[in-house]
C-alpha cells in the first residue's frame, strides 16, 4: 500500500510509565517488597521493550534514577553476563566522562563536569581480578547519591547456564549490598522482563532462585487508545478507509493486542470492496491464524524428529519437560519418525532448535517452549488434526 508505510512513530504511555517509576523509586510502606527485584512478563511483540525504552526509562529519569537497559536478545552471540557487564561498563564510563546530555540530566546531583571518579578499574569489573557488581553498585549509589535500576529484557535467557545464574547471583548480591546499608543515598532497583511467565514467576518464587522473593506483575498490554491512536494517524491519508473504533478494537484483541498486527490488517482493509466494518473482523481473523502458521512452519522445518521433540516439549508442563534423551522419549521419537533415534541426534536438534528460539533451556536437562503463545497455537491445531 502506497501511504500507509508505518512510520516511527510510538504512542507513548506516559501515565502507566510514571505509576511504574514511581512504585520502584518511591513505594509505599506496603510495596516495599520492589526492592527485592521485580518481574514484569508479556507475550511477544506487545510493546514491551517499545514501553520500556520509549516509556519507562524516561520516566525513572525523570525521577532522578540513573537507568541501565540490557536486552539479552540483543547479540545471541554474547552471554548474558557479558551483555550486563558490558552495558553497566558503558554506563560507568558514561559517568566518569559525562556528554553534556548526561550532565543536563543530572543537573541536581554533584556530577561535576569531570565526571564520577571510581576507585575502581572499570574494565576489570566483573572480572576474577577486578571489582564486583556489588562493590560497583555500592560505590555508584554512594558517589551518585541516587537510586540505579537495571532492566534486564529477556531475563529469562539467564537461566539454565552456568554464566547466566552466575550472573543473577552476582546481581542478587549486588542488590543486598546496596539496598541493606544503612542510610543508603539510593537503592538498587532490579527489573527483569521477558515473554515467559512461567518461566519468570519461576524466577521470583522458586527457593532455589536468587530472586527468590521478587515481586511479578504482568505487562498492561496496549488498550483502545493505541487503536484510537493508530487510526487517527492513517485517517489524513487520502482515500483511506477505516473500521470503526469499535470494530478495529476487537480486532486488535483478537490478533493478541500486537500493534504490527494492527497496522497490517489496516493495510488490507484498503484493497476489499466490502464495507470495512465487515471486512476488518475477517481480516484481523485471518492474520491471526496467518502468524500462526508461520510460528507453526518455524517448527516443521526442523524435520519429523524435530517435530516430535517439540510435540514432547509442548505436551508437557509449561515449566519445563525433562527426560527427552531417556530410552521412553527415544521410542516415542522412534514411533513417530519410523526410524531408530540416538540421543546424540535429539541433542543436536534440541541444540539448535535452541538457537532459533523455539525452544528454551531454563534449566539442566529441563526445556520449554519459548513462547507460550507459540505452545498454545500448537496446542490447538493439534487438537483439531
Ligand atoms: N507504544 C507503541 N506505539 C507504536 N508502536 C508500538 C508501540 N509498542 C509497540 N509497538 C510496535 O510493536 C512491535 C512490537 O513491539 P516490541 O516492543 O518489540 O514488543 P515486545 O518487546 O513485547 O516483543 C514493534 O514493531 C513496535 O514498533
Ligand atoms: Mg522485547
Amino acid at each position: 500500500m502506497n501511504n500507509m508505510t508505518p512510520s516511527e512513530a510510538v504512542f507513548h504511555r506516559t501515565t502507566y510509565a510514571t505509576q511504574m517509576a514511581q512504585q520502584l523509586l518511591q513505594p509505599s510502606p506496603l510495596h516495599m517488597n520492589v526492592r527485592s527485584g521485580v518481574f514484569l512478563s508479556g507475550i511477544r511483540r506487545v510493546g514491551k521493550t517499545t514501553f520500556l525504552c520509549q516509556d519507562l526509562v524516561p520516566a525513572l529519569q525523570a525521577q532522578g534514577a540513573l537507568v541501565i537497559y540490557v536486552d539479552l536478545w540483543a547479540d545471541r552471540s554474547k552471554s548474558p553476563a557479558t551483555l550486563v557487564l558490558d552495558a553497566v561498563r558503558a554506563a560507568l564510563q558514561e559517568l566518569r566522562a559525562p556528554g553534556a546530555g548526561l550532565l543536563q540530566r543530572f543537573k541536581g546531583l554533584n556530577l561535576g563536569a569531570a565526571g564520577l571518579s571510581l576507585g575502581f578499574q572499570i574494565e576489570n569489573l566483573g572480572l576474577a581480578q577486578g571489582a564486583t557488581l556489588a562493590q560497583a553498585f555500592v560505590e555508584l549509589v554512594d558517589k551518585a547519591k541516587t537510586h540505579v535500576v537495571l532492566i534486564v529484557d529477556e531475563v529469562q535467557q539467564a537461566l539454565g547456564t552456568e554464566d547466566g545464574t552466575g550472573l543473577l547471583h552476582a546481581l542478587k548480591a549486588a542488590r543486598d549490598a546496596v539496598n541493606t546499608q544503612p542510610n543508603t543515598p539510593g537503592y538498587f532497583l532490579f527489573l527483569g522482563t521477558g515473554s515467559h511467565k512461567s518461566l519468570l514467576t519461576n524466577m521470583a518464587t522458586r527457593r532455589a532462585q536468587p530472586f527468590s522473593g521478587a515481586l511479578t506483575t504482568a505487562y498492561e498490554v496496549l488498550g483502545q487508545d493505541f487503536v484510537q491512536w493508530q487510526l487517527d494517524r492513517i485517517a489524513s491519508t487520502p482515500g483511506v478507509v477505516l473500521p470503526g473504533l469499535v470494530v478495529a478494537w476487537a480486532g486488535f484483541q483478537a490478533m493478541g493486542h500486537r500493534p504490527e498486527e494492527l497496522l497490517k490488517a489496516l493495510v488490507q482493509l484498503q484493497s476489499t470492496a466490502v464495507p470495512p466494518d465487515q471486512a476488518f473482523p475477517i481480516i484481523c481473523d485471518t492474520l491471526a491464524s496467518v502468524s500462526a502458521d508461520v510460528e507453526l512452519r518455524a517448527i516443521e522445518e526442523f524435520g519429523p524428529l524435530g517435530q516430535a521433540l517439540f510435540e514432547r516439549i509442548a505436551q508437557g508442563s509449561e515449566d519445563g519437560v525433562s527426560g527427552l534423551f531417556g530410552e521412553e522419549a527415544l521410542a516415542a521419537y522412534a514411533a513417530r519418525t519410523g526410524a531408530a533415534v540416538q540421543p546424540p541426534q535429539v541433542q543436536n536438534l534440541a541444540d539448535k532448535m535452541i538457537a532459533a528460539n523455539l525452544i528454551a533451556r531454563p534449566g539442566h536437562g529441563v526445556y520449554t517452549v519459548a513462547d507460550p503463545f507459540v505452545r498454545k497455537v500448537w496446542l490447538e491445531r493439534n487438537r483439531l488434526l
